[in-house]
């Protein structure tokens, strides 16, 4: 396995492996150890049949069930998150900067997804940034005043970008999460706020969480150096941990075709609060 990073903070292509076999105890290992440090893994060139795909996820974890499956009531193989834009939509999934799912109580960890159909044009790249590096970069103050703050994250914000409305008896998930948290895997303390479901710190009055809140998502928005663009091709795979990073999924590609099957991998606790102690505990 050969291990190439894309930037010097996020992301690396690893190269010289193959998904479709199940990995050796060591192969797993240097993997697990290059997310890590990586946050971001891009595979290339994999021909994987959907259960390849599914080994290829249980062997870091159960897989997670997205709440559509559970809430919504739908009919489709509940392990696996279509993203199957059509070339007469007129957005895509994922289009604000977000990591999965975090209005659940406890969000899934890590996310990996298969592309097979790209758009002719060229575009359809993904947007990812790494949420340490963003919380390593706040003065002192702020980064003590976050870390005793928690936030709710209500999936109904993401709902209504797609137009859904929930009916009577439907329910979805809205929770609440420390604003910084430890790292599940290494105890590195991140910032665990995203545009895409968080709705306001709790505690403080609405208009200076609205001040903090929109100044975090701007920095990170608009701050490049802590990002990495991944161009996808087709038969790829991308790995990303969303207690790590966010994503945003670019739609620059109208009237084009882009298809692709996500598997989200579950984390076992919720989001732990960082603390002094968390990396020494990791
Ligand atoms: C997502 O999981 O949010 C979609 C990412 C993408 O389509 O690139």
């Amino acid at each position: 396995m050969k291990v190439t990073p894309i930037t010097p903070d996020l992301g690396a292509e690893i190269s010289d492996i193959d998904l479709s076999q199940s990995l050796s105890p060591d192969l797993f290992q240097a993997l697990q150890t290059a997310f890590n440090r990586h946050h971001v893994l891009v595979f290339r060139d994999q021909a994987l049949t959907r259960d390849q795909h599914k080994d290829f996820a249980r062997q870091f974890g159960p897989i997670h069930i997205h709440p559509s499956k559970k809430q919504l009531s739908t009919k489709d193989d509940p392990e696996i998150f279509l993203i199957d834009i059509k070339p007469d939509a007129k957005q895509s999934n994922g289009e604000t900067w977000h990591a999965d799912i975090t209005c659940e109580e406890i969000p899934p960890y890590a996310s990996m997804l298969y592309l097979t159909q790209l758009p002719e044009n060229g575009g359809g790249d993904t947007l990812f940034a790494n949420m340490q590096a963003a919380y390593a970069e706040l003065s002192s103050d702020l980064q003590v005043y976050l870390r005793t703050k928690r936030a709710l994250h209500d999936g109904e914000i993401d709902l209504a970008r797609y137009g859904i409305r929930l009916k009577g008896n439907q329910t979805y998930p809205a929770n609440s999460h420390p604003v910084v948290i430890a790292h599940p895997k290494t105890g590195m303390p991140t910032l665990y706020v995203n545009e895409g479901f968080t709705s306001h710190l709790l505690g403080v009055p609405r208009f200076e969480s609205d001040l903090i809140l929109s100044g975090l998502f701007n920095r990170l928005e608009t701050n490049p150096r802590h990002q990495c663009r991944i161009r996808w091709t087709p038969n790829m795979m991308t790995l990303w941990d969303n207690y790590s990073v966010q994503h945003q999924a670019i739609f620059d590609y109208a009237g084009f075709a882009r298809y692709g099957e996500r598997i989200t991998i579950a984390a076992t606790t919720p989001p732990q609060a960082f603390t002094r102690t968390s990396m020494d505990q990791a």
